[in-house]
């Protein structure tokens, strides 16, 4: 069995229930929970904010991976980190002040992760290597859960893969966007660490035995 982590993504949960869904997700075998934070500007979509994230924070017993879509995210950090973010994960696109940010995430005790949109070119994040412990490859243009997977974009976690073997740095390559039993291969080939997997996940029944058997045939491939 592949050592792959898998974050199941809140978005694609019953956000009635986050609480009981989060705990039920964690019994059936997920590593870290995927919250995805959107604006409504950077993405063309809305989701949640952190006093959502403060109030899940308790319930949580894995890592919250909190994957910010939203502009000029230097304005939150303190305040998600505070919230409970155990990794924060910010997007190139949406700063100007990238490199300060993250070394302020960090210097705020939590894990600093960097992310970039499909049509973005990976030469862009790679001055920031040494300072994240998290790079989000991003396998769907942000904004939506359940959308096809862009096979092309595999190549950036090979490349992440090389660099991180050639010393760029200590980080995670996350995937995330259209993760199923079939894309999920491609990407743990390609290096990929940890898995967001949204409607993979939470397809079909809200019970930990369902969840599970998603979880489980992400984990055996
Ligand atoms: C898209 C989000 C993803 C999304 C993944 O902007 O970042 O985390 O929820 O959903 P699936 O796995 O359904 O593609
Ligand atoms: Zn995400």
């Amino acid at each position: 069995m592949s050592k792959v982590l898998i974050a199941p993504s809140l978005l694609s949960a019953d956000f009635s229930e986050l609480a009981i869904e989060m705990k039920k997700v964690t019994e059936a075998g997920a590593d870290w929970l995927h919250v995805d934070v959107m604006d409504g500007n950077f993405v063309p979509n809305l989701t949640l904010g952190m006093p959502i994230i403060k109030s899940l924070k308790p319930h949580a017993t894995i890592p919250l991976d909190v994957h910010l879509m939203i502009e000029k995210p230097e304005r939150y950090i303190e305040s998600f980190i505070d919230a409970g973010a155990s990794y924060l994960t910010l997007h190139v696109e949406a700063t100007t002040v990238l490199k300060e940010s993250l070394i302020k995430i960090r210097s705020l005790g939590a894990k600093a992760g960097v992310t970039l949109r499909p049509g973005t070119s990976l030469d862009l994040i790679k001055p920031f290597l040494s300072l994240v412990d998290l790079v989000l490859v991003m396998t769907v243009e942000p904004g939506f859960g359940g959308q096809r997977f862009m096979i092309e974009q595999v190549e950036k976690i090979r490349q992440l893969k090389k660099w991180r073997d050639e010393g760029a740095g200590n980080y995670f390559i996350e995937v995330d966007g259209g993760v199923t039993v079939l894309t999920a291969k491609t990407c743990i080939d390609a290096g990929a660490d940890v898995l967001v997997a949204g409607s993979a996940v939470f397809n079909g029944e809200k019970s930990v035995a369902n969840y599970q058997k998603n979880i489980q045939a992400l984990k055996e491939i």
